[in-house]
């Protein structure tokens, strides 16, 4: 479709979400098809154990979804208990849910500066030594889905947020700021030898320094022979990023040759300030991105993956509740970030015709 009818079948959509948040307008009048059969490569959505006991969140997401990722039941954070036990009963029910729907699994992450669980912190080093216990959960985790998880996020955020240098961390200060994030991918590909191992950051696009330092990781890694074979960009965005921008920083990460998922996509409202317009620069945001993705060679295209589903799924709607960072609203239904997106795929269907329909968009 043309940018110019995109624009109107958008603006439309606009139009009627703007009245709707005065009165009960009707639903916004852009219909998308099913967005899995239209992507020629897997389109992600993160989940929780309580999205898949939602019956709306599942006929949604299995409509349009082709990859599962554990939103945060595969992490630490649940897996590690404080006696140092872990539990998978959250991880083994998304991995199933996944199996069920004909969805790939993605697994997130292995080792993150942001979690310490008190299970590692108080280990009994007269027992088990960290190294040993480090690699015991990277065997564990990776293990038990050895065979279904078609990657895994092995290093996340490694780089610090000013881009000097790499973050501090429980695992860089017991272990070495350069060898434990070695050491894990090789634990990880000892583990599973199918898995695409990747490393994921983010602010990439708004922090060149950042990118800079991601790049020099990277080509480190891989000239330490470490098993690096995909690289993730998240891709917590916001709806003030200047069109382009986006665009070059795939390109960029591009250049290593390998895979490229975009990994946890989002466009937030409130970090870009709230104002007016910004619903349509969100939806210009998922088409570039979208087609972004699209102009890497296809062997490059890994997945592209949405943080959530629903605005209500969001993060960043828990983390402030104005916010509406997603391609559906709190109903299920199709947002202009979802027309923008579905478009960049050629799945925005037309609505209404010149022989009558009120949502037409002439
Ligand atoms: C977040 C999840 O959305 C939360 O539910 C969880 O409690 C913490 O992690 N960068 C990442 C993701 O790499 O793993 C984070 O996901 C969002 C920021």
């Amino acid at each position: 479709m043309s940018g110019l009818s995109r624009r109107s079948l958008i603006g439309a959509a606009l139009a009627l979400g703007a009245c709707e948040s005065r009165a009960q307008a009707p639903a916004a009048p852009v219909e998308i098809a099913p967005l899995r059969a239209a992507a020629p490569f897997p389109l992600g959505v993160c989940a929780q154990v309580s999205h898949i006991e939602d019956p709306d969140w599942v006929r949604l997401a299995a409509t349009h979804f082709s990859q599962l990722t554990p939103e945060w039941e595969m992490k630490m954070e649940y897996i590690v208990r404080p006696d140092g036990s872990f539990r998978f009963d959250r991880a083994d029910r998304l991995a199933a849910f996944a199996r069920a729907h004909r969805m790939r699994l993605y697994c997130t992450t292995l080792v993150w500066y942001a979690q310490r669980p008190e299970g590692f912190e108080k280990l009994d080093e007269s027992r088990t030594s960290f190294g040993r216990a480090f690699d015991a959960y990277i065997t564990a985790v990776v293990g038990r889905y050895r065979g279904q998880a078609v990657g895994w996020d092995v290093v996340n955020e490694a780089v610090a947020e000013d881009g000097e240098g790499w973050r501090e961390s429980l695992w860089a200060s017991r272990l070495g700021d350069f060898d434990h994030m070695r050491r894990a991918f090789d634990v990880a590909r000892a583990a599973d030898p199918e898995a695409v191992l990747f490393i994921n950051d983010y602010n990439l696009e708004t922090i060149p320094k950042k990118l800079d330092t991601f790049q020099r990781l990277i080509e480190r890694l891989l000239a330490a022979g470490a098993p690096v074979g995909g690289i993730g960009c998240q891709s917590h965005i916001d709806a003030s990023l200047p069109s382009g921008v986006y665009t070059r920083t795939l390109e960029a990460l591009a250049r290593f040759g390998l895979p490229i998922h975009v990994s946890e996509l989002d466009v937030s409202l409130v970090r870009a300030g709230r104002r007016p317009g910004l619903e349509a620069r969100q939806a210009d945001l998922y088409a570039e991105a979208m087609g972004a993705f699209l102009a890497l060679p296809a062997r490059q295209r890994f997945a592209f993956t949405l943080w959530g589903l629903r605005d209500k799924d969001s993060w960043l709607k828990r983390e402030n509740g104005r916010d509406a960072p997603l391609l559906f609203d709190d109903q299920g239904r199709a947002k202009p970030a979802a027309a923008g997106l579905a478009d960049a795929l050629g799945a925005l269907k037309p609505v209404g015709s010149l022989y009558g329909n009120e949502n037409r968009a002439l």
